[in-house]
């Protein structure tokens, strides 16, 4: 990131140049390797000085120190408000009771608090007229550079405000230009990357899903400072996301100097929200964090935190397993289910997902059209009880899980004819459905009561239940709350408050279950979910060919580990493509391998083929897990795609490589650089998941500075095609 060019335009346009303070106020909030720099200006404005590469004199920032802003403008401010000289897009915007619109912040005081990794920086800035009082909280995470910030927004003032924005933090950035990555999609098609260069005025990511916030866009990007796209490993990048699973609102606006500020926080869509005298709105965390090694180190960052703090059960490995859904769907007996279980240890899977359909009494759910509400067994289905089939599992070595959608219902369902009032509507309006139902209205403490309570049902059903597969099939689109009357402004904000408070008292209940967050897919991929969530299904879409974009994608932000990843029977209901058993393995093997398909309709070499890669999978999985990523080759880019997952020390390795189009013969094989390597070590690299090795030097020993710089070319020729290599130094 270029100095601050913005700097002298600022000191040139200087309206007043007051005195020097006596004590200038520059605030480093650090990591190991950046920092972010506020600075109290003479006039009392917090500004965003820096933030990318450490400096090691933060006090040089003093200089810049120098009046009090320009005409049209008060520099970069640390957090935007309507208000006063700016009249950019605010972080805060506020009306007050007498209907006017202006705040001003000023620093007030700030502390700075180190806990082991974390050093906890808080500024507290408060407008003297109005007597709003905004905390902006740092957390910074030295090891792994990221920082974690979030916004506590007090009404000091004796009448009730109402928020109009209330982002949880805003950056600054200066560059000459900005290359925006960010992510699309839809079902069955998440996290597609999308970019741009950015141009001036204002880019808003947004979603208004309600429920299914990360079905179309992720509140998650990476900007590439001075380049006309994403690199991955050089240059400077700023990569970030907010935790929060409900609508959100990224936006970025570069200004007449060429500064991108970007704020991210709620969506302020229908959510204007009322802060009573003497409360508190307390925003949701925006992390991130800065790379001068591309994409690749950003993601690395991330990554590393998340495990470490952002990923419930971020430090475990979860098991593989057969889940029902794609080779029963609803159509299932005891007999069925058992045969699953058989044959998932018969494989070596570790567990069985028992999916949707096995519930609703009165309104069977035969299909999906009925039964969502009614939790109770479908003896007509399995007689005897879900016990019984749990035990089964366990009594083969496997754990079990069971699939529940809590926050929805049928219209045919005992629940929906006991409590209409608690489903998400408006008065004197059809209550709309979609997949044939309706979302139960999250604000409302009962229904939250209800939806805790049809989790620990569940819990009770069998003794030792491992793993809930938590789903949630619709978005939130006619919205209204029978609970909230008047202040219907506030169901967006509460219905996510009700997510979380619902999780948060499962957790103290149940620590240590393995719960998936789903969503028809990625609906919900995001780290305020992950602070429950072991991990995501990443997609409905289990093609495998699809599946390298929708992975390659959602590992920029978010670590392997939580990336369920399932091999399924081709064709599918997603996509034509037939794709090959070991390319589906090898690229459900780079996540959380799993299997979704009726295993007894694979023939015996390939049931031959599924048992070696589960196998081998279980011997690497732990680099998988816990590795730091790097990637090869771009699905988007070219007609390759490979990632490897390197350990901590270095010494072990797992590399997935894999062909996207038919390759020329005569051109040769793809030369791969690996990356992350010790160049003094020796590798012994064999490959797995097949009989004969692809690679002239699979089953030798090589440099490391070899395969990193001279690099290695498995013949990898068809569409399709695909290898995976297991490195380890001698
Ligand atoms: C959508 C999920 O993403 C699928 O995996 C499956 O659980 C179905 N719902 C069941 O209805």
């Amino acid at each position: 990131m270029k100095t601050l060019h913005w700097i002298a335009a600022t000191v040139a346009a200087l309206v007043t140049v007051l005195p020097a303070s006596a004590r200038k106020t520059v605030i480093p909030v650090e990591t190991d390797h950046t920092q972010l720099i506020l600075a109290v200006q003479d006039n009392g404005v917090l500004q965003t000085l820096h933030f990318g590469a450490k400096i090691a004199d933060p006090s040089a920032f003093e200089a810049f120190i120098t009046g009090r802003g320009t005409d049209n403008g008060e520099g970069p401010m640390a957090y935007p408000t309507t208000g006063g000289r700016y009249i950019g897009e605010p972080a805060l915007h506020v009306r007050y009771a007498d209907g006017y619109h202006n705040t001003q912040l000023f620093y007030k005081s700030h502390t700075v608090h180190a806990n082991g990794n974390i050093v906890t920086t808080v500024v507290t800035l408060q407008d003297k007229v109005t007597l709003m009082e905004v905390k902006l909280v740092f957390d910074a995470y030295q090891k792994e550079d990221v920082l974690c910030t979030h916004t506590e927004i007090l009404n000091g003032g004796k009448q009730p405000v109402e928020l109009l924005n209330y982002a949880s933090g805003s950056l600054y950035l200066d560059a000459d230009q900005y290359f925006l990555t960010h992510f699309h999609g839809g079902w069955a098609d998440e996290m597609q990357m999308d970019g741009e260069v950015l141009t001036h005025d204002t880019k808003v990511i947004e979603s208004r899903r309600g429920t299914q916030a990360t079905q179309c866009n992720n509140p998650s990007f990476l900007v590439s400072l001075d380049t006309d796209r994403l690199q991955e490993n050089v240059g400077e990048v700023v990569a970030g996301a907010l935790a929060w699973s409900g609508n959100f609102r990224l936006s970025f606006e570069m200004d007449e100097a060429n500064r991108l500020n970007i704020l991210a926080g709620i969506s302020p869509f229908a959510s204007t929200y009322e802060l009573a005298a003497g409360q508190t709105f307390v925003t949701p965390d925006f992390l991130y964090t800065f790379s001068g090694r591309g994409a690749g180190q950003a993601s690395r960052n991330l990554h590393a935190w998340a495990r470490n703090y952002g990923i419930y059960g971020g430090g475990q490995i979860n098991p593989t397993l057969l889940n029902s859904w794609e080779g029963a769907y609803f159509t299932f007996t005891t007999e069925t289910l058992l045969r699953m279980i058989d044959d998932a240890a018969a494989m070596g899977l570790e567990m069985f997902v028992l999916d949707d359909g096995w519930f609703g009494k009165d309104y069977p759910r035969n299909g999906d059209d009925a039964g969502l509400g009614d939790w109770e067994v479908n003896t007509a289905k399995i007689p005897e009880g879900i016990d019984y089939v749990a035990s089964y599992a366990h009594g083969k070595g496997l754990k079990f899980g069971i699939w529940i959608e809590p926050e929805m219902v049928n219209p045919q369902s005992n629940l929906a004819h006991a409590h209409p009032e608690w489903v998400v509507q408006s008065p004197g309006r059809e209550m709309l459905q979609s997949r044939n139902q309706w979302v139960l209205d999250l604000s409302n403490p009962a229904v939250q009561d209800f939806v805790y309570g049809i989790f620990d049902n569940t819990m009770q059903l069998a003794p030792n239940i491992d793993y809930i597969k938590w789903d949630c099939n619709r978005v939130i689109s006619d919205f209204g709350s029978t609970y909230l009357g008047e202040e219907q402004d506030r169901f967006y904000v509460e219905y996510v408050q009700g997510i979380y408070n619902v999780m948060r008292r499962l957790r103290a209940k149940y620590p240590d279950t393995i719960v998936q967050c789903c969503s028809s897919g990625g609906g919900r991929v995001d780290y305020g979910a992950l602070k429950y969530f072991n991990e995501i299904w990443t997609s409905d879409n289990t093609d495998a060919f699809t599946r390298a974009y929708i992975q390659y994608a959602t590992n920029l932000i978010y670590p392997a580990c939580i990336m369920a990843s399932h091999v399924s029977a081709v064709p599918n209901h997603q996509t034509g493509n037939v794709t090959p058993l070991k390319f589906r393995f090898d690229i459900a093997c780079s996540g959380r391998l799993g299997m979704e398909l009726q295993p007894r309709n694979l023939t015996e070499g390939e049931r031959a083929l599924a048992d070696r890669c589960i196998r081998s999978y279980k011997e690497y999985r732990d680099l998988v897990f816990m590795g730091d990523v790097y990637r090869l080759a771009s699905p988007y880019e070219g007609d390759y795609y490979a990632l490897m997952y390197v350990s901590q020390d270095r010494r072990r390795a797992v590399v997935f490589t894999y062909c996207t189009k038919y390759q020329n013969r005569a051109v040769g094989a793809h030369v791969f650089r690996m990356d992350g390597l010790d160049p003094a070590r020796r590798y012994k690299v064999t490959e797995l998941n097949v009989n004969r090795s692809c690679w002239w030097g699979s089953g030798q020993v090589h440099a490391g500075d070899f395969l990193m710089n001279g690099g290695f070319n498995p013949s990898l020729l068809k569409t399709f095609d695909s290898a995976v290599f297991y490195l380890e130094a001698d």
